[in-house]
């Protein structure tokens, strides 16, 4: 199975649904963001710390698997040089819809997140990657090229989802009310649906997700040879939409230096 492939025509099919993640932000943002006043979200609610983020004015910025309107238009307004990285063409559209719309400058790059040979070392000052690893099965080249593009002293902040999500199967517990453990980490979409399951998540035009480990999500980032310098948990506000986020924060960002 081409994952690449198959999560570009669903991230795809999510611009088509309205899925949040593929929602531009107003122009009433892009008005506050040039005049300092911005946020930008890795996880589902909670805003990055400013303090997260050096001077953004004339820097080099690299939105990695972070297509849809959101991050990179904001950072753009707020004074930065924005290069938008995404596997769904529709994705990027939404980033040049926002561009266009706001006079905004803004450079979109179709491609894969583990592989960015279109770019040369240390070609960007800062890296914001929101919550997309979950759709690559092996999460350890997404750290290992991010480091590569960074200049020394630069900055990767990175939103991902904390591994006991993927424990639970979502659609039997909302279904019977009974929330089970029933699949074993890392967890990988391919390797534990059932044909019957993975058809169905095609038709619904779903992606495929990967759960990585704590120490592939943590670790790996350690092994490509960044610091970790900030840390924070998050969850959905809505806890009846996501049962999950009764119990536990489940998603998790991070600020990473490359010294
Ligand atoms: C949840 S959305 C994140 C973007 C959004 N701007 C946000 O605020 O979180 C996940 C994104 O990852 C992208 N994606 C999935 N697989 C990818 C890959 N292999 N390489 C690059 N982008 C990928 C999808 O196309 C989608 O735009």
């Amino acid at each position: 199975m081409d994952i690449r492939e198959y999560n570009r025509i669903a991230w795809d099919r999510q611009v088509e649904f309205g899925n949040p993640w593929t929602i531009p932000v107003s122009a009433a943002e892009i008005g506050e963001a040039r005049l300092g006043r911005w946020r930008i979200l890795l996880t589902p609610t909670k805003p990055v710390p400013r303090a997260w983020f050096p001077d953004l004015a004339g820097l080099d910025v690299l939105c990695l698997a972070s297509g849809g309107g959101q991050q990179g238009p904001i950072l753009a307004a707020a004074g930065a040089t924005v290069t938008v990285l995404d596997n769904s063409p529709r994705q990027l559209a939404q980033d040049r819809i926002v561009a266009d719309r706001e006079s905004l400058t803004i450079s979109t790059v179709e491609g894969d997140m583990a592989n960015l040979h279109m770019f040369d070392d240390g070609s960007f000052d800062l890296i914001v990657h929101p919550v997309s690893n979950v759709f690559v099965p092996d999460v350890c080249p997404v750290w290992a090229e991010a480091y590569r593009v960074l200049r020394p002293g630069g900055v990767l902040v990175a939103g991902f989802t904390n591994p006991v999500r993927h424990l639970f199967d979502f659609e039997l517990g909302e279904r019977t009310g009974v929330w089970q453990v029933v699949h074993a980490l890392p967890y990988s979409d391919p390797a534990s649906l059932s044909d019957e399951e993975k058809r169905r998540l095609a038709e619904a035009g779903e992606p495929i997700e990967f759960g990585h480990t704590l120490e592939d999500q943590i670790g790996g980032q350690l092994t490509a040879g960044f610091v970790l310098t900030g840390f924070y948990e998050d969850r959905y506000a809505d806890e009846e939409e996501d049962i999950l986020s009764r119990y536990t924060a489940s998603f998790i960002a991070t600020r990473a230096m490359k010294p």
